[in-house]
């Protein structure tokens, strides 16, 4: 059976840890002698039914520092974007690459792709999660705090309980994070997700929290770390100024952060838009990490495909 990277959870406490652990090692030797290469020989496919910046440039050069070779498809190229069977795709592309890092819809396609693969699939963000996102933003996080200890650090997420808000839930649950999350009603992340975090933060032991309230000061105060994405994710753009309108409230600006920790780091996926979740102030302002953050994507998914495939 392959390895996958579906969510967060498919790494557990421990693996998500280690990951964590050798993206900071993997960060260091970058450019070094000492860099390894364990992809040599090894090719992994991005297939891309969606938008993508970081995600592909992350991959790409992150597999050719390894020793490998990526190739990218965009779907809409593909015979998949012409409707070739996603099982069939999964058999073909496991004859051809080692891995395969997918970007799409449903949560079930990214499912059914790693199904029928018979080489690790890797979430490269669907509607559900986003896991690659956060191990980047662990990553940061842990960097800030100079420990890779991240119990019980207050982590705001303030706007769409969404496929990014999905992954910190889980990142709560497998490191101990006291995550609160401020979202208006309607926009709330999805209760299972909320409930099998809840029980995977109880196996895990690490103290794990996860608490939802509308209101985003509530959720600000006293966090070390204060993160949001876009208010209409890809896909949703029709409903752009129905979001606009009820996430108004849910801007993350220098009043917001002025509840929170003196210390507080501002997080984002990114793309941002200034003035619609995120005020210029605060993401081009001292507390922001976000190119530190989108950095990390490269360390932190080498640091996963060397777990998968190394
Ligand atoms: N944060 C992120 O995944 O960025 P891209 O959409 O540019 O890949
Ligand atoms: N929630 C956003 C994240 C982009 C990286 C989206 O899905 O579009």
């Amino acid at each position: 059976m392959p390895r996958h990277f579906l969510t967060l959870f498919d790494l557990g406490a421990d693996g998500l840890r280690s990951v964590l652990a050798r993206a900071h090692v993997l960060k260091r030797l970058r450019g070094t002698p000492e860099h390894p290469r364990p992809l040599q020989g090894k090719s992994v496919a991005i297939v891309l039914e969606k938008a993508s910046t970081r995600t592909r440039v992350s991959f790409e050069v992150g597999v050719f520092e390894l020793g490998g070779l990526p190739v990218t498809l965009l779907a809409k190229d593909t015979q998949l974007g012409r409707g070739e069977p996603l099982e069939d795709t999964a058999r073909m592309l496991s004859g051809f690459v080692h891995a395969v890092v997918y970007r799409t819809f449903g949560h079930e396609k990214v499912q059914t792709l790693a199904e029928h693969a018979s080489i690790p699939v890797i979430n490269g963000l669907c509607d559900r999660y986003h896991p690659c996102q956060l191990l980047a933003d662990l990553q940061a996080v842990q960097e800030d705090l100079g420990t890779e200890d991240l119990r019980g650090v207050p982590v705001a997420w303030i706007g769409d309980g969404n496929n990014v808000a999905h992954s910190w839930i889980n990142a709560a649950a497998l490191t101990g994070l006291d995550l609160r999350l401020a979202c208006p009603e309607g926009y709330l992340p999805d209760a299972q997700v909320v409930a099998r975090a809840e029980e995977v933060a109880r196996q895990t032991g690490l103290g794990g929290r996860i608490t939802v309230v509308r209101d985003p000061v509530q959720a600000a105060r006293g966090a070390r770390v204060v993160t949001t994405d876009v208010w209409a994710s890809m896909g949703q753009e029709a409903e752009h100024a129905e979001r606009a309108r009820v996430f108004a409230p849910y801007l993350v600006d220098a009043s917001l952060m002025a509840h929170a920790d003196p210390r507080a780091i501002f997080l984002h996926c990114l793309p941002a838009h200034r003035g619609e979740e995120v005020a210029a102030e605060v993401i081009d302002g001292p507390a922001s990490r976000v190119w530190g953050e989108a950095e990390n994507r490269l360390h932190a998914q080498k640091a996963l495909l060397e777990h998968l495939l190394g």
